[in-house]
């Protein structure tokens, strides 16, 4: 069944926090500026999403640094864009938390969610038009990883995700939730209802249970490398990634 109206798609970039994690790297500059290979690491999930046509973007930012962004990024004219919002979130208060900072700019619409540390080589396009024919609820794209327990890693039954579990001591499958997340305007009531997890963030993984549960979610397996650069392993694999991409 085809939506009624015109399905609009917007993107989100996540590159709050305080990137904790990579310190000292991150003691005087934001995470999602630090290098990958040739380009800093916030120019990927922004070209993932030009590349899948999406032209209203906005960037959650964080921290000290958060003026960085403006002035690297601008209004986007390197990635052919006329205009690029922006919004700050204070502290690190979760993935969930950074999305909420959106609903006035996804204004009823759907959004295309990509964590500010993920580095995708496939094009999303295709994923999104999939996407778009849905009528309703979430999209995640997954992936097998040799280290599922850094990761959401999804719980499946008869090829159907029956769960997502955060960062399991025994991962239940190698494939886990990358930080590309499909959504529809359901996602700030869902966030509304969310409570803070032992970590003390609202947590995407239970956005992700939300629509499970309502039987409102598809997955598709990403080909092609995906990394995060959540740590300094992360980082550095996928700076070698891109570099061998480029010789
Ligand atoms: O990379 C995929 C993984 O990302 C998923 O498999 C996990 O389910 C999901 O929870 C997330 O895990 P991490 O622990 O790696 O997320 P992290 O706290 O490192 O945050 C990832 C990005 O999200 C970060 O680069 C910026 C954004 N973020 C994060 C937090 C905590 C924000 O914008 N604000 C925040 O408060």
């Amino acid at each position: 069944m085809r939506p009624a109206r015109k399905v609009v798609v917007k993107g989100v970039i996540l590159a709050g926090g305080l990137g904790t994690r990579m310190r000292p790297l991150t003691n005087v500059t934001n995470k999602h500026l630090l290098p990958v290979y040739d380009r800093p690491m916030i120019f990927f999930p922004l070209q993932a999403l030009v590349n899948a046509g999406i032209r209203d973007i906005l960037i959650v930012t964080g921290g000290n640094n958060a003026g960085d962004f403006l002035r690297l990024i601008g209004n986007g004219a390197a990635f052919g864009l006329k205009h690029v919002n922006y919004t700050y979130q204070r502290g690190e208060g979760g993935i969930a938390e950074a999305l909420a900072l959106a609903e006035h700019f996804i204004a009823g619409d759907r959004v295309v969610v990509v964590l500010g540390d993920n580095i995708v080589q496939e094009d999303l396009t295709s994923y999104v038009e999939a996407y778009k024919r849905q009528p309703a609820g979430a999209k995640i794209l997954i992936k097998k990883v040799p280290d599922p327990e850094r990761f959401g890693v999804v719980v499946f039954r008869n090829g159907q995700v029956l769960a997502v579990e955060e960062k399991p001591k025994r991962p239940k499958s190698d494939y886990i939730v990358t930080g590309i997340y499909m959504y529809d305007a359901q996602v700030f009531d869902i966030i509304r209802t969310l409570k803070p997890s032992g970590r003390g963030e609202l947590e995407v993984t239970d956005v992700n249970n939300a629509y499970i549960r309502r039987n409102q979610m598809s997955y598709n397996i990403l080909r092609g490398f995906w990394s995060d650069c959540g740590t300094f392993d992360s980082l550095l694999r996928a700076s070698q990634l891109v570099a061998r991409r480029k010789r």
